[in-house]
């Protein structure tokens, strides 16, 4: 093929670094109408490395401006991830009087320590701006939180408690979450524990996030704590799951059917492969019920290994959470595209009640529409038995198939023959979704599909895959195919999204 891996592979609308090596999403906040990304950087190579925090802003969620690195490793480690407030009050005291500091919390990583055999290597550290978060200095009493003797305790995130007028954060230590308060956001308290005996924990617990969240349509508030794991995620590797619960200043209570979750009842936020280390932006003025959200397109199955070169990974596109509280008297966690995308989605299709055959092509890379930058959204009605099978494909033979499988409750996606696919076994395996839980006969979904990234989000974003994939050429066209003769698209919706 002729494209270059910049033509072929870096994405249209996922952020992604200008340059080297990408993880977590870290300290993410909105002020003075910029959104802030951070993110775990090696700027030296393509594969993981001393960690860095790289740094872009965005007006809009849309369009990046990457900026110089905003923290530095030193002498007492790398910098792991951690997350960032606006400090509103000045509680901490960083910035003089009347002024803003902004205050990010991330991990010291000792490598040198750990090559020497020590377990108490990770321990927590704060920077301020006072800037607006443009330049970074690191507190001089650092670190605040010592290692208490826990080999994996890293990942602080920062959340304003206004019922108890503190700060609550939580990070990850192995197979936990603890839960540390603070007046000042200097000195911290530890609080309490959550994990034991609950959960997923085929691997070490990662990037929590604990924030408060009105339940859609409704005056109640709960408390989400996700979890991220490495590995043990619902289809192997790294993922996400959530806990929806009660917080009352000093301990965090689950929901009646929480209370005895064990790893395969776990909540997931999503059942793709490349969703991890997500957490939520601190400062939106959005609603009380909802949330900002940005995961890490990738999985460290095959993060140093996906075929690019000049960078390596992406971000998802930001998301809405919602929580849902459901006839059954659960909780679930919703995930829409932030509503940004509405600006930019120009409508090019709109049909209801298409009688279709077994075989309908939805549309094709000609004249009218460019499959790399395109918003889906379609209803049909589903019956028994049946496989609802969209295929993504081109004229090299490279197909990424995805749907719904009546016969066993699932949504599915194979990217086995999606293009490049042999620098890792895992990377080929077929995924499928826990059963659905609506028993709607109208199925929903939306579709974000770039370069080489889809988004899909079922039943108004209950249940969400997100993959990469890496096709020979660029994909050209979208069928659905049914095992059913004839079935009716209620509503299909096109938008070429104008970037
Ligand atoms: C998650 C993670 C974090 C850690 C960072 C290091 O992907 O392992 O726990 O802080 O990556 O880059």
């Amino acid at each position: 093929n002729s494209l270059g891996e910049e033509e072929l592979y870096r994405p249209n609308f996922h952020f992604t670094p200008e340059q080297n090596w990408m993880n977590d999403p870290n300290g993410m906040f909105f002020y003075e109408g910029q959104y802030h990304l951070f993110f775990q950087h090696y700027p030296d190579g393509n594969t993981w490395g001393p960690m860095h925090w790289g740094h872009a802003t965005s007006e809009n969620l849309l369009d990046w401006d990457e900026k110089p690195i905003a923290i530095y490793p030193d002498e007492l480690g790398y910098i792991f991830s951690g997350s960032a407030v606006v400090d509103l009050e000045n509680t901490s005291g960083l910035a003089e009087d009347g002024e803003t500091p902004i205050i990010a919390m991330f991990t010291y990583h000792d490598a040198e320590a750990e090559k020497n055999g020590s377990t108490t290597f990770q321990s927590q550290a704060i920077a301020y701006s006072l800037d607006q978060g443009q330049t970074w200095k690191k507190y001089d009493g650092n670190p605040v939180i010592k290692n208490p003797g826990i080999r994996d305790f890293r990942d602080p995130k920062i959340q304003w408690d206004e019922l108890n007028e503190q700060w609550i954060m939580v990070l990850a230590a192995q197979d936990k979450s603890l839960f540390y308060t603070s007046k000042n956001l200097t000195d911290w308290e530890l609080a309490f524990e959550f994990g034991n005996k609950i959960g997923a924990h085929g691997g070490v617990w990662e990037c929590p996030d604990f924030f408060p969240i009105q339940v859609k349509d409704s005056n109640e508030t709960k408390w989400v704590l996700i979890q991220s794991l490495n590995p043990g995620a619902y289809n192997g590797g790294s993922g996400t799951q959530y806990f929806v619960g009660d917080f009352d200043g000093k301990n965090f209570t689950p929901v009646a059917d929480q209370k005895n979750l064990e790893a395969n009842h776990t909540y997931w936020l999503d059942f793709g492969k490349d969703n991890y280390a997500g957490v939520t932006w601190a400062n939106t003025n959005m609603k009380e019920d909802h949330k900002l959200f940005i995961g890490w397109m990738s999985n460290w199955q095959y993060a140093e290994k996906v075929p690019t070169t000049k960078w390596r990974s992406s971000m998802t596109f930001p998301r809405e959470l919602t929580l849902v509280k459901k006839e059954d008297s659960s909780y679930r966690l919703f995930s829409e595209p932030a509503n940004q995308i509405d600006k930019i989605s120009k409508q090019k299709r709109q049909e209801s009640k298409i009688k279709s055959a077994e075989n309908t092509l939805l549309l094709a890379d000609d004249s009218k529409f460019e499959m790399d930058k395109l918003r889906v959204k379609l209803k049909v009605t589903i019956s028994g038995n049946k496989r609802y099978t969209f295929n993504l494909s081109n004229d090299q033979g490279d197909s990424l198939v995805f749907g719904f499988h009546s016969a066993d409750n699932t949504f599915f996606i194979d990217r086995s023959k999606s293009g490049k696919i042999n620098f890792s076994e895992k990377f080929a395996e077929k995924i499928s979704t826990a059963p659905r839980t609506s028993d709607d006969d109208l199925l929903e979904v939306e579709i974000l599909l770039d370069k080489t990234s889809i988004e899909l989000f079922y039943d108004e974003g209950e249940t969400v895959m997100t993959e990469i994939f890496f096709p020979n050429s660029p994909m050209t066209q979208l069928e659905l195919i049914t095992s059913e003769d004839n079935f009716t698209i209620e509503d299909l919706n096109i938008y070429q999204l104008e970037l």
